[in-house]
């Protein structure tokens, strides 16, 4: 009997349209950095609900979330589609555990309280299972795999049955992130681990890391770079031997202004680490179709009260960074040009993002503006 359910990218596509479409809407309250992006769209023309939409953090504390369906302003909450249904009976949110076919549901194993998720393919393998050795059974995991290969895992490791397999060809981590992450699915766990395979880990440990994250509160994370090994594109991710974590580059030569980027509120994109709220944010913000996710490094800042307290590069619990780029060599089929043209796409998202952050922030501001001007 198997256990393990290895979907196909297309099952799950349909799952995540279900999901997406019929749960999430009652998390609104409780969302940090902004709204579940249909919700209040009806009336988006008038400025007040624009602005209800901008200023939903501040909402956060306004309703209790368990009643959020029940009472007048709870009406208004209720999740879309779901407004036919007895709110007790809703449910809005879910996880990526696996449950067992038989005996009770309430005896089932309990969802674990971390996850890992990483984006693989089966040729670094040996490297993914080093990785996976590292997560106790604290941890639910979550396979992308980019290059069609998925029951193969099973075959040479045990835990590979005790994970939840996605496959869809050449798509990237974000991608991925987008679709199969929504934080709706992902709100049970306190921890999300956003991984990449080409990661060395003999200096790691994933839950004295977390030990570390939370001593030090911090919303997004990611281990620190052993330099002296692999590679590291700042140098605020640069592992240290001075403490268990540090938080900026402060003085650094790159670093004339600590409060800016890349010196503070910043981690690199191949092992961060995002808290259950943070999460929630930075799911907003990955556009959908730009898929390489560049330039999200230099803005999940905007995704947390305090940017310079809250981010850290946890030194104590380092990994290697060995850039392998084996998702660029899945590029159009050419082997010639092929990763350049990757490459030029990865620009071309880089500066969308740009611009439509750019836009979306004068956009802000100027409703700011002129509702205060005219109340
Ligand atoms: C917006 O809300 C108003 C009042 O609640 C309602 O009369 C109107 O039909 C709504 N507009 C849309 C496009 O739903
Ligand atoms: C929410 O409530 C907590 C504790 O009651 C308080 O510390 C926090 O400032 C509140 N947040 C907002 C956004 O009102
Ligand atoms: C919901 O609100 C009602 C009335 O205010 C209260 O009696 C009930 O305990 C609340 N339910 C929950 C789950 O908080
Ligand atoms: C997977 O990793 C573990 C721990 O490093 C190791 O003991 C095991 O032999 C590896 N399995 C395979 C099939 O390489
Ligand atoms: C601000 O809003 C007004 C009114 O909608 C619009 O005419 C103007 O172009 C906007 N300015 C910017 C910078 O977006």
């Amino acid at each position: 009997m198997r256990l393990v359910p290895v979907l196909s990218a297309l099952a799950m596509v349909s799952l995540g349209f279900v999901l997406g479409f019929s749960f999430p809407a009652s998390m609104t309250p409780n969302l940090q950095c902004g709204v579940l992006p249909w919700s209040g769209s009806t009336n988006s023309s008038s400025s007040e609900s624009f602005l209800g939409r901008l200023w939903a953090p501040l909402l956060r504390n306004s309703s209790s979330t368990s009643n959020a369906t029940t009472g007048l302003h709870g009406i208004a909450r209720r999740p879309e589609g779901a407004g036919r249904l007895p709110p007790g009976i809703v449910v809005s949110e879910s996880d990526l555990h696996l449950r067992r076919l038989w005996g009770s549901p309430s005896q089932d194993a309990p969802v674990r309280k971390y996850l890992l998720t990483m984006a693989v393919g089966h040729k670094e393998r040996v490297n993914v299972n080093a990785t996976v050795h590292k997560f106790s059974d604290k941890f639910d995991m979550l396979m992308f795999h980019y290059d069609g290969h998925t029951t193969e895992w099973d075959d040479e490791f045990q835990w590979s049955k005790e994970a939840v397999h996605v496959s869809a060809r050449k798509q990237t981590k974000w991608w991925f992130a987008k679709r199969f992450l929504h934080p709706s699915i992902v709100a049970p766990y306190d921890y999300v681990f956003l991984w990449d395979e080409d990661l060395g880990v003999d200096n790691f440990n994933a839950e004295a890391y977390i030990d570390i994250v939370k001593k030090h509160r911090l919303e997004i994370s990611q281990p620190g770079l052993d330099s002296t090994k692999g590679k590291s594109a700042y140098k605020v991710s640069v592992k240290r031997n001075s403490g268990e974590m540090h938080k900026t580059d402060a003085g650094g030569n790159w670093c004339p202004d600590v409060h800016k980027r890349p010196c503070s509120g910043f981690v690199e994109v191949m092992a961060p680490v995002f808290s259950r709220d943070a999460w929630r944010c930075v799911w907003h913000m990955i556009q959908n179709d730009l898929v390489h996710g560049w330039g999200l490094d230099y803005n999940l800042w905007r995704c947390v009260d305090d940017p310079e307290e809250q981010f850290g590069i946890v030194d104590a619990q380092y990994v290697v960074h060995h850039v392998v780029p084996t998702l660029k060599d899945q590029g159009n089929g050419e082997k010639q040009g092929s990763r350049a043209k990757i490459k030029d796409r990865q620009y071309e998202e880089w500066h969308a993002f740009d611009s439509r952050l750019d836009n979306a922030d004068k956009e802000l501001a100027n409703s700011t503006t002129r509702s205060s001007s005219q109340p």
